[in-house]
């Protein structure tokens, strides 16, 4: 195979829901078409995650498949995927934001009865900033769900991006049948099983009175007249190369949709078949000094996630580089460019099959893990020697902010290079107000105030306490209006912090103090992440 082929056949994506909606259901059912697992239920850290969610110290204890289960590769078909896992529930965190940085696509579940959720509503602004190709999967039609057609208008209207079906259900619950698979003209019957697949029966024309017999003339006429509305207000969608429905979807502008049951394997198949098909390729990445493409010969890539071993004997951590262009080999020299340094690896991880194992090759779509000792920041880039800074890591503006205060007198120090350490590895964001000097955590989940402070404690010493702040939004500014942009800040100086980079950040308490200084002050233009 040649070095473009390599590339052009990997699909690194991420599955996004809301809890529940069944993304860790589909990623097993993904995997066991894949061949990378032999039963269902291999997947479990989702599983350990939600049931023991307020003893996250138990967690930890799993992270040896937590770190596996990080990214998912598997060959299937002649394609090479790499799921990325995007933590969800309550260690729903930075991280899961910054996932999305390292994806080529993304693939969104929604419960059929539940519709969009917050959550996935969160995730999705995220890939509409980005531009990230998305398709849908609406899942558990076994059970009563919303009208398909109010469940399409609901994505478009919640979701703010077109919607075409690619797959259509014959009801739902109860009654389910199957799906008109309107991608590949086939009828897919439906049986529940939670290990096999049902085969499909092809039907170019769906006017065959055969369907009748399989589902009903009711249901049939039903389904025929469905597909003809659907005709007529959603686009056409296939995937030829200059098809205008499938640029749309390369583009982020158009999600195409099918429906099925993950848990009884029902539509998994399909939708699979379909992404490899349409899913982009590792795309081109943008660094300040130009874009790189995939298909460069010379290796590039960036830290998107850090994952720390919890157990504080072996303060190693695994740094997760997505490869951004070219090819990563084995103790090989690169050159890491924010400490201007030569370092090669001798041990760098890919993630096959649910197993971590060394590797020697990856290429440009695929993620290494690389052991790391404290080089290692969220953000950093990797070359064969070219000196590139990627962009494209932002900060988003955390949720649940409070006051960070030392609680030993005695391990200042300690506490100060905790703090930074772990914001280094982007467990969370700090800000320090320009006026007091006091220092605030942002997070975007609870659970990652209990984890620095438990970290702090037994890795560096030190011992934190928090003091509550309310707030509602962190955001960066600028202005082509410097008289106005000085004005504001000198008015709100005691509302102004410092983020990590040493940028300004306005700290608004809610969001009519935001709405008045927008008002106030209009060439000034308000950002929810780091980069506009
Ligand atoms: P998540 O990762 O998005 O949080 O969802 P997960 O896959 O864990 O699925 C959440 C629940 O929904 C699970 O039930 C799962 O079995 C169920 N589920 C997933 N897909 C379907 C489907 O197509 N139909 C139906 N009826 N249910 C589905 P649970 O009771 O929480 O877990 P378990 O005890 O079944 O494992």
């Amino acid at each position: 195979m040649t070095f473009e082929e390599e590339i052009r056949r990997r699909r690194t994506f991420a599955i996004i829901s809301h809890p529940d909606a069944g993304k860790t259901t589909l990623t097993e059912k993904l995997l066991l078409y894949g061949g990378a697992i032999h039963v269902a239920g291999a997947v479990k850290s989702n599983k350990i995650r939600k049931t023991a969610t307020s003893d996250w110290m138990e967690i930890e204890k799993q992270r040896g498949i937590s770190v596996a289960t990080s990214v998912m590769g598997f060959e299937y078909n002649d394609y090479k995927i790499n799921i990325l896992d995007t933590p969800g529930h309550q260690d729903f965190a930075e991280d899961t934001f910054r996932t999305l940085t390292a994806v080529d696509s993304v693939i969104i579940v929604i419960d059929a009865a539940k519709g969009v959720e917050t959550q996935t509503r969160r995730l999705m602004q995220v890939c509409r900033m980005r531009k990230t190709p998305v398709m849908v999967f609406i899942n558990k039609m076994d059970r009563e769900g919303k009208d398909p057609f109010d469940l399409l208008d609901e994505i478009e209207s919640e979701l703010g991006i077109s919607v075409t079906p690619l797959s259509w259900p014959i009801n739902s619950g109860q009654r389910f049948k199957g799906v008109y698979n309107i991608f590949q003209h086939t009828l897919d019957l439906y049986t529940p099983d939670k290990t096999h697949v049902t085969e499909s029966i092809r039907y170019d024309d769906v006017t065959d009175p055969a369907i009748d017999e399989l589902v009903g003339s009711q249901d049939a006429d039903k389904l025929r007249s469905d597909l003809e509305l659907i005709e007529g207000v959603y686009p056409t969608f296939n995937a030829e190369l200059q098809d205008a429905g499938l640029q749309d979807y390369l583009r982020g502008d158009l999600a195409p949709v099918f429906f099925g049951s993950a848990l009884n394997t029902f539509g998994v198949k399909e939708l699979l078949e379909c992404f490899v098909k349409i899913a982009p390729s590792p795309r081109p990445v943008k660094a300040e000094e130009r874009e790189v493409s995939p298909e460069e010969p010379a290796f590039t890539g960036f830290v998107f996630k850090i994952h720390a071993n919890m157990d504080p004997n072996h303060r190693s951590c695994i740094a997760f580089v997505k490869i951004c262009s070219g090819k990563f080999e084995r103790n090989t020299y690169y050159r890491h460019i924010r400490l201007d340094q030569k370092m090669r690896f001798s041990a760098p991880t890919a993630f096959m099959a649910q197993r971590k194992e060394t590797v020697d090759e990856a290429y440009a779509g695929d993620i290494v893990g690389l052991p790391d000792t404290g080089n290692f920041k969220i953000g950093d880039t990797l070359t064969s020697g070219e000196l590139l800074h990627f962009k494209g890591l932002p900060s988003f503006s955390p949720e649940m902010f409070k006051y960070i205060e030392n609680a030993d007198p005695m391990k200042q120090k300690q506490l100060e290079k905790g703090v930074n350490q772990l914001m280094d590895e982007g467990v969370a964001q700090l800000f320090v107000n320009q006026v007091t000097g006091r220092k605030i955590i942002g997070t975007v989940g609870q659970l990652q105030f209990e984890v620095i402070q438990y970290r702090l404690e037994h890795e560096y010493q030190a011992k934190c306490k928090w003091e509550p702040l309310s707030m509602y939004k962190a955001c960066w500014f600028e202005s082509d209006d410097n008289e106005e942009l000085e004005l504001f800040k000198r008015r709100k100086a005691q509302y102004l912090a410092f983020d990590k980079e040493g940028r300004d950040v306005f700290l608004a308490d809610s969001a009519y103090v935001l709405q008045m200084a927008q008002n106030d002050y209009k060439h000034i233009r308000f950002h929810f992440t780091s980069e506009f």
